[in-house]
């Protein structure tokens, strides 16, 4: 390089770059002195064994990665024999952390330092960890691990295992458990990350027009296409109450008339924002990228004010389509085009720019730089784009499944939308071993569920049934129609046309042989072989044979009759002609007796007289299934 000056365009952009930085670091500085707070969000991490470490810790969310909002995860740690920074793949060392079958997912624990947290986690996930764990190198409160701003985000996009910093101490005694050769058995808790009081959600996304800020932008861009459907509905069925945000910065006083703050700042100084290119010498000037942001707040408050906020998503992903700086279209003008064709009214909303030149406060944008200071138990926004979900921030990977998985774990209990059950943001934990819950593999009826929450087993309603039971070893159909659906889970068969159910509608639950059968009438029902067992067609000279459920007798002699009901022949003959006679005769004689007794044996006897009576005249009637009066004889006979 010998003596050579460098070049005068090289010394300009580097004063122009000091100066920018300066202005910053200053305006940021009178922003933090107001109240500076970053607050770190964290979710916990519980220790189950060894009992030594048993207890709940608390770990610091990475702003990359899935975290999983709302839900828990179970974990091993694992701690590696080598590159224990992570810096370096896996691979190289011969080491894979993919859990054996039936093995708990590994939370591989490494050390900070030497290179990016995001290299960290992508050297982690590729090896087959579940989640990283970054042990801090030093004594100190909680950080949030950031991704890189430029360099070393490579694999920003593709990382989806969630990522936790922990505290040296606690870092130290993991890896002490492991040494010992304890099995170090841990859940990840992010249930009480984000407070869910009621069953409506408030998010804020603060965000930036800006399309020239490489991934980071890009990242934006993506997000907005995915997520708008999902933020529409949301809006419009009143589950979420969501508001645009934009960082601006201001100029300090002795730089206002500067070039610099000219070019970056609108009204006099007062709200400004980073030049895109970092030049203020060519393309679009930071100037521009506040008025974009001002007319994307303005849309959203005319659009709120007429009821439909969600053409705020519309808006910002169509602006970004047609109107971007690569093409040199990212003007007021185009912004207007956009306004038109989603039939907006364009004069409230340039009323609501106001004068860009003038000397004043715009209350738009004032009440933007007041918001971006943290309050209650937000801390300030100083990362771009940043969720802001019932406020708190939002950290992890900026992706629809991960974003609306917060947004979901952000309303009270059982008061979430249907979308948050869906298959978008279900963890499938019912695809591995049905999630440990029960199933019926006759049927497939399952009792597994997935939820954003993670799996419950929770008996399943089929075709209106329901089916109660624990869930997880066993679910039972209850009430009306349990026998339609898989036969109340009894036992059935059917038999040269005959079928025989161990169900019955009358029951509320279990399963019960029919008669003529015995057996649990779950798992099967056995013909009783009345024959064999003596129970029926004993008499003398009778022919016993045994039938599926039932059994045939067959008295001896031609011009007898076997009689079901009382399990005795009668002849025929006597039943046609003599019957009635003979009964008269009988009904007659017993009168007399009863007559006669009632002297003697008063009520008493006289009631056993009728049930007699009513026992002979049911053998001479043609009585169907009369069980329960002829039981009944038998036990009042049995009383006397
Ligand atoms: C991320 O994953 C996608 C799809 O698997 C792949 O096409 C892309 O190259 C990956 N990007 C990086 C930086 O690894
Ligand atoms: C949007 O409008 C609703 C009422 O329609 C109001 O409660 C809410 O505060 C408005 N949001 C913003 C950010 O102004
Ligand atoms: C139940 O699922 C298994 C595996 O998916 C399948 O092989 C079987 O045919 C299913 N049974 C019924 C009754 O649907």
């Amino acid at each position: 390089m010998g003596g050579r000056s460098p070049p005068a365009g090289w010394r300009r952009w580097v004063r122009t770059r000091l100066l920018l930085l300066l202005l910053v670091v200053l305006a940021l500085a009178a922003t933090a002195a107001v109240e500076g707070r970053f607050v770190v969000e964290k979710n916990s991490l519980r220790v189950t064994s060894p009992a030594a470490l048993r207890g709940v810790y608390e770990c610091a969310i990475g702003n990359f990665g899935m975290p999983q909002y709302g839900g828990t995860m179970h974990g091993v740690v694992v701690y590696p024999k080598a590159n224990t920074k992570a810096c370096k793949p896996f691979a190289d060392f011969g080491l894979s952390f993919n859990p054996k079958a039936g093995g708990l997912p590994v939370f591989l624990l490494v050390d900070r330092g030497d290179c990016y947290f995001t290299t960290k986690g992508w050297n982690a996930q590729t090896a087959g960890a579940a989640a990283v764990l970054v042990a801090d190198d030093r004594a100190e409160p909680l950080i949030t691990m950031d991704t890189p701003e430029s360099s070393g985000k490579e694999h920003l996009e593709n990382i989806t295992v969630p990522s936790a910093l922990v505290s040296k101490r606690f870092g130290d005694d993991l890896k002490g458990a492991l040494e010992n050769g304890d099995m170090v058995n841990v859940l990840l808790d992010w249930r009480e990350s984000l407070p869910h009081p009621d069953e409506r959600v408030e998010y804020e996304f603060w965000t930036n027009s800006n399309d020239e800020c490489g991934a980071k932008c890009d990242m934006q861009m993506s997000f907005v296409r995915d997520f708008r459907g999902v933020a529409q509905v949301l809006e419009q069925r009143g589950y979420t109450q969501f508001a645009p945000h934009y960082i601006t910065w201001y100029c300090p006083e002795a730089f206002v008339l500067s070039a610099q703050c000219r070019s970056q700042c609108v009204n006099h100084g007062r709200y400004c924002a980073p030049d895109p290119e970092q030049d203020f010498t060519t393309g679009y000037d930071g100037k521009d990228v506040v008025v974009q942001n001002l007319i994307q707040i303005c849309l959203f408050k005319v659009a709120n004010e007429s009821r439909k906020p969600w053409l705020w998503w519309d808006y910002v992903h169509d602006f970004a389509i047609r109107c971007p700086m690569k093409e040199k279209k990212y003007t007021t003008d185009c912004a207007h085009g956009v306004i038109k064709s989603l039939g907006m009214d364009i004069d409230k909303i340039t009323q609501c720019v106001g004068d860009p030149d003038a000397d004043e406060d715009n209350p738009v944008l004032k009440a933007e730089q007041d918001a971006q200071i943290g309050h209650g138990a937000r801390g300030d926004v100083t990362i771009l784009p940043t969720f802001v979900v019932n406020n708190r921030q939002y950290r992890g990977k900026l992706d629809k499944r991960a974003v609306l998985r917060a947004i979901c774990s952000g309303f009270e209990e059982t008061t979430e939308p249907d979308i948050c059950l869906t298959q978008d943001i279900q963890t499938n934990q019912c695809l591995e071993n049905n999630g440990g819950c029960w199933l019926d593999k006759n049927t497939n009826f399952t009792a597994c569920k997935d939820t954003f929450r993670g799996r419950v087993c929770e008996c399943p309603v089929v075709n209106g049934v329901k089916f109660v039971g624990d869930g997880y070893t066993h679910c039972e159909a209850s009430g009306v129609g349990r026998c339609q659906i898989n036969n109340g889970g009894c036992w059935k068969e059917t038999r040269n046309g005959k079928s025989v159910s161990a169900c019955s509608n009358e029951q509320a639950k279990g399963c019960k042989c029919p008669q003529g059968f015995k057996g649990d009438g779950i798992h099967g029902c056995e013909d009783v072989d009345e024959c064999k067992e003596r129970l029926f067609c004993q008499c003398k000279d009778c022919s016993c044979e045994n039938t599926w459920g039932s059994y045939e007798c067959g008295c001896g002699g031609s011009n007898m009759l076997y009689m079901r009901e009382h399990d005795t022949c009668i002849s025929k003959v006597a039943t046609s002609s003599l019957g009635w006679g003979f009964m008269w005769v009988i009904f007659f004689g017993l009168g007399f007796a009863g007559v006669g007794a009632y002297a003697v044996y008063k009520y008493r006897l006289r009631s056993y007289m009728d049930s007699e009576i009513r026992a002979i005249m049911a053998q001479y009637m043609p009585l169907e299934n009369q069980e329960t009066s002829s039981h009944q004889r038998h036990v009042e006979h049995a009383d006397i």
